[in-house]
């Protein structure tokens, strides 16, 4: 079978974007796969973070994982920080990566903005950290929304060129899997920009824990356009975007489900967005309740997850210094 690996930031709240692009994608194909999925608590450093908060978030995010349908025995699921080879692997491709393809990131650029005095070097090199989660469980596919292929490009790049430094086939090279909808879910407010767990309004996203009523406001103001047409128009991102989630989860085609709306407005159409995100979230937040509630378990399934994916990721870490003369 071929191993599939994947991460989450546990960092303010996980919305529709992360479940579109990512998690939903996981849990469709993942009895087809080997599947190792990741909390990136080690990522969420990056940037400041309270320290409470990053403990709850972790867990609240596992529990969001299993709610969401990752089945344990589909799937190794734990906590990055609890296996430090990726802390170890992440040093060592630090330096295999040249400055000029970190300076490229595009990621990087928008998170630091113009800080770049007090930004953290992390920050800066969190897309080496990421390369060596994935190398590190020697991953064939990583299921990723479109604001990721970049450092998936980066992760290609890096293991290929290590692997031809030492003429050895010491990391498999993965790939990107980027479905094609839900890939890329926009803001509720700026079709323009992408859906983000660090907006400052929270009227942006949808979370996947936003009870009715909160989707039921958010889809009632998420921006349009005064066309009043039903339809996938580019020249018109705001429409189109919530067509498009819409689409994520029907999974009914473009012409289908103009159709279906042919004739009717904008508050028709968003009653109808409404009423699909509450029957695919409710469930996903009764379970999500379960699991929180008892934190035991919880923390049972993420020690045995971390205990089950140790020995691949030392596997990895020991080719790698062997090649490099380490130890
Ligand atoms: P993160 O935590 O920002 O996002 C998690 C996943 O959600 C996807 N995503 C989106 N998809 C569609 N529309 C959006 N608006 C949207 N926003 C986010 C992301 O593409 C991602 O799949 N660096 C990663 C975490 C990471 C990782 C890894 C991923 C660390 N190591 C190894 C894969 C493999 C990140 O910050 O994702």
């Amino acid at each position: 079978k071929k191993r599939v690996f994947s991460g989450i930031q546990p960092t303010n709240n996980i919305h529709l974007g992360n479940y579109l692009g990512a998690i939903r994608n996981w849990v469709e194909t993942q009895d087809q796969y080997d599947n190792v999925f990741c909390i990136v608590d080690l990522h969420a450093i990056t940037l400041p973070i309270d320290p409470k908060d990053l403990h709850n978030n972790t867990r609240k995010l596992a529990a969001l994982y299993l709610a969401c349908g990752l089945d344990a025995a589909h799937c190794k699921v734990f906590v990055q920080s609890h296996v430090h080879q990726h802390a170890e692997l992440s040093w060592i491709l630090n330096c295999f990566t040249p400055m000029g393809w970190l300076n490229r990131m595009t990621q990087f650029k928008t998170k630091a903005g113009d800080d770049m005095e007090t930004v953290s070097a992390g920050l800066y090199c969190y897309p080496v950290l990421m390369a060596g989660d994935i190398l590190l469980y020697q991953t064939d596919l990583v299921p990723v929304g479109d604001d990721q292929r970049q450092h998936v490009e980066l992760t290609r790049d890096l293991a290929q060129r290590f692997n031809s430094l030492y003429n050895k086939p010491v990391f498999t090279i993965p790939k990107a899997d980027i479905r094609a909808a839900g890939a890329r879910v926009m803001s509720l407010e700026d079709p323009t920009k992408k859906m983000s767990k660090s907006d400052p309004n929270p009227n942006a996203y949808i979370t996947l824990l936003d009870d009715p009523k909160t989707i039921k406001k958010k889809i009632g103001r998420a921006t349009t356009d005064s066309e009043r047409l039903v339809t996938f128009d580019p020249a018109r991102p705001g429409i189109t975007n919530l067509l498009t989630i819409y689409q994520a989860l029907t999974g009914q085609s473009n012409q289908e489900i103009e159709a279906d709306f042919a004739g009717k407005g904008y508050g028709d159409f968003k009653a109808a967005l409404t009423e699909r995100l509450v029957e695919t979230l409710s469930p996903i937040q009764q379970r999500y309740h379960e699991l929180i509630n008892d934190m035991p378990t919880l923390e049972a399934i993420l020690k045995q997850g971390a205990d089950e994916v140790r020995p691949m990721a030392e596997h990895t870490v020991q080719e790698v210094k062997k090649a490099i003369g380490l130890g």
